[in-house]
């Protein structure tokens, strides 16, 4: 990646003077500083699927500044599949009777201060049997960007039959070159856009996608299946997670999916747990409720903006299961570490879990704050004791505390 932008930067620079007026990429399609902390966002698939319409986009982009989402930091406003229609003679991908208008509702999400984005796919078809970018991605790329998408989430879908049909023998390591040749396409049709492009790659994990994402421009890249909304899903694919850590950094993150968060399927402590452990997997936050019925328990959850800080934090490191059964723990940029304990079986009663302060980097005095409670919970020694309801979780942020004399430490945010 590097050493392509500092090619086309070269190349731009050394044609400045001879090519007045022609526009050089600036480094910001699908590069780090597009993507320096998790994208935060909407996407329509968890709760409309392929009943999704124009107005429910317009729906969510106006619920999205109406409930305070916007505030907190969510920007991208995705349509996923079932937005496209027919190719017209010239090749052009058109959208369907649901989306009347792609640049109309592209605009209409920018003039909130909002971020717009759309879904494809490199084969034929996408998942849900529709108009694929597959010999057409330069067409489709510049399609998107004439329409001002923001963010592309390019699911492999019947891709695999391609792969299958030009090598019947399926040799995984030929199958591995095949996607990620079609999803270098596409990152490289983008860039011939020099529109800043989110780049999110939809192929559930397969062929380790986290060890080579970047180098076929992935901003984000799914790990794993779809989520469904239960827990025993959420939880099997939040908590699988684990050693996949250094894959994710700045400007690429692993994306164990789309949250569910407010769909109906888990209870409060359930989405706590969601939201938590997405956190503090700095995963990507996309939102996949109705956000024009977001109720308040949905709201305090998706919107702590306490839990939020611990996946934006600017480090960008993905946190790791320090302790069993599930003490999970992320370093952050002011030296204070954020750490969720979560009661994951839910077949067990409420249970008292300890954090040894040892077992996360901390000796001697520290101070802590409940992140889901609000509360500081002042200096303490030693260990942390709680009582965590079924499926649930505590959520703290630990700073080491300098003396014994109760002082905020000074990167403690109420210490300023
Ligand atoms: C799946 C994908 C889902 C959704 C769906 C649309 O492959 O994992 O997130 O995009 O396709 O058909």
């Amino acid at each position: 990646m590097r050493f392509h932008w500092q090619r086309i930067l070269t190349v731009c620079a050394s044609l400045a003077i001879t090519l007045i007026g022609q526009r050089c990429p600036t480094a910001d399609a699908q590069s780090a500083e597009l993507a320096p902390t998790p994208p935060m966002g909407w996407n329509s698939w968890n709760h409309f699927a392929t009943k999704v319409t124009a107005a429910d986009v317009r729906a969510a982009a106006d619920a999205m500044v109406a409930s305070g989402m916007k505030d907190a930091g969510y920007v991208y406003v995705n349509v996923d599949d079932s937005w496209e229609g027919k190719r017209d003679s010239h090749g052009n991908i058109h959208s369907n009777s649901k989306f009347p208008d792609m640049k109309a509702l592209g605009e209409y999400v920018h003039a909130k201060g909002l971020k717009f984005g759309i879904y494809s796919s490199p084969g034929p078809k996408t998942c849900a049997g529709y108009e694929g970018s597959y010999g057409y991605e330069q067409q489709d790329a510049n399609t998107y960007a004439s329409w001002g998408v923001d963010f592309l989430k390019y699911d492999l879908c019947s891709y695999m039959d391609i792969m299958k049909l030009h090598d019947p023998r399926q040799d995984p390591q030929q199958a591995l070159r095949m996607m990620q040749a079609a999803y270098k396409k596409m990152h490289e049709a983008l860039l011939n856009t020099h529109r800043p492009i989110v780049y999110s790659l939809c192929q559930y994990g397969v062929g380790a996608v986290w060890e080579w994402g970047p180098e076929v421009g992935g901003n984000m890249w799914r790990t794993t299946d779809d989520i469904r909304d239960h827990y025993r899903s959420m939880a099997l694919i939040g908590f699988s997670q684990a050693g996949l850590e250094r894959f994710a950094g700045p400007g690429h993150w692993n994306d164990p999916d789309m949250l569910e968060i407010g769909n109906g399927g888990m209870t409060a402590d359930q989405y706590r747990t969601h939201m938590s452990l997405w956190a503090i997997l700095a995963a990507p936050l996309i939102a996949g409720n109705d956000l024009s019925k977001i109720d308040q328990t949905t709201k305090s959850i998706l919107m702590n903006k306490e839990v939020i800080a611990i996946d934006q934090d600017k480090l960008g490191i993905q946190g790791s299961r320090i302790a069993p059964p599930q003490i999970w723990m992320k370093p952050l940029s002011d030296g204070s570490k954020a750490v969720a304990l979560f009661n994951y079986v839910i077949d067990d009663e409420a249970e008292p879990l300890t954090l040894k302060f040892k077992d996360v980097g901390f000796g001697g005095a520290v101070r802590v704050r409940d992140l889901w409670a609000h509360k500081d919970l002042g200096v303490l020694h030693d260990s942390y004791t709680v009582t965590v309801p079924q499926g649930g979780v505590v959520m703290l942020r630990i700073w080491q505390q300098p003396s014994e004399t109760g002082a905020l430490p000074a990167n403690h945010p109420a210490a300023n």
